[in-house]
Formats: C-alpha cells, structure tokens, sequence
C-alpha cells in the first residue's frame, strides 16, 4: 500500500462505490451521457435515477425516458437506469449508493446544485455528492432549450442522440 501512488488508491476506493446520477431527464441530452460516460470511468457502478415528476408536466413519460436512457446508455459498463420518488437520499439508501453524482456546467448551475448538495447531506450525512464538468461543447445544452428549439424548428443535432431526435420528431409530429 504504501508504495502505491496515493491516487491510484483514491481511484480503486471510487471503482468500488455505487453511484447515483439522477434527473429529470426531459430528454436525455448529450450533456447527459458525456457525464455519465465519465461518471462510469470513476465509479463501479452508476444508477441513472429518473425523477417520476409528480409537479412539473413533462414532455416525456417516466417510462420513455427511461427506455431513452437504457437505450443510449447501452454500451457503457456498469450503467443501469431507474426511476424513483420521494427524496433522493431514501432511493441512495434503497440501492446502497454513497455518492450523488451532478454535472456543473457553468456559475449558473452553482447555487442550485450547492442548494440540493446541502440538503441531502443535512438529509443524509452519508452521501456525498459529486460534481463533474461536461465536456464544454455541451455547456450551453439543457433539456429545456433543446425542447424549446426543436418546437421552434431549430436544428438540435449533435446535442442529443439520434433515438431521442426521434423520439421528439414522433412526440411532434404536424
Ligand atoms: O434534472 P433536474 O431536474 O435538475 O434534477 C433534479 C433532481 C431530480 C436531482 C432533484 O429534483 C431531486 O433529487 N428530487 C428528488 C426529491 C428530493 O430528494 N428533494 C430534496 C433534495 S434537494
């Protein structure tokens, strides 16, 4: 051990912990899976988590976002989709996760995220929440502006995956 870089040994303690990425999710956007790409390169298990919305109205069922998701995420190991209710920290507890991971893209995203970080660990001192950058070619993507584009006719390719083009192609169409 002692001869082992320190941050060797960081990253073999991340590989073995389970990990929560939730979300609305309405759609997945590339800025999505650029994160839970490198969510799963640093923990041994990722848990996308589907927030069932039960206040805000969303475009997409709890159902096909999640099946957007499974489908898009395919390819990456260890990456499983859920859905879930209630408080974020009860559903960490449910599936043994100890990290809450969110993605920071830009000063905006900050006091949101501190907010929301703040109140799970009050919730529950045990899990940590992580933050990540995704790649900057999607600072600027969120689901709300790729919805409001696509109704608009702007062209959103290359922001999400195909599938979910698609899928909003289908939900919109004249
Ligand atoms: O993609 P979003 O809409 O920014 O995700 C928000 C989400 C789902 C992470 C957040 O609303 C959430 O965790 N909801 C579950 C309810 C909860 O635990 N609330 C208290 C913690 S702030």
């Amino acid at each position: 051990m002692g001869s082992v870089p320190s941050r060797t040994v960081s990253a073999q303690a991340a590989a073995g912990l389970t990990a929560l990425y939730p979300g609305s999710f309405d759609p997945p956007t590339n800025g999505h899976l650029d994160l839970i790409e490198r969510g799963a390169r640093l923990f041994g298990r990722l848990i996308v988590a589907v927030l069932r919305n039960t206040e805000k109205a969303p475009l997409f069922t709890t159902g096909e976002r999640v099946e957007m998701l499974r489908e898009a995420t395919r390819s990456i190991p260890h990456v499983e989709v859920a859905e879930f209710e209630g408080l974020l920290v009860d559903f960490a507890r449910q599936c043994g996760a100890s990290a809450v991971l969110r993605g920071i893209r830009a000063i905006s995203d900050y006091e949101y995220e501190m907010q929301m970080a703040l109140m799970n660990r009050r919730l529950d001192p045990q899990v940590e929440t992580v933050f990540l950058m995704p790649a900057e070619a999607y600072s600027y993507v969120s689901s709300r502006l790729i919805k409001e584009v696509y109704r608009l006719g702007g062209s959103i390719q290359g922001l999400v995956p195909p599938l979910v083009e698609a899928r909003l192609r289908a939900k919109w169409r004249p």
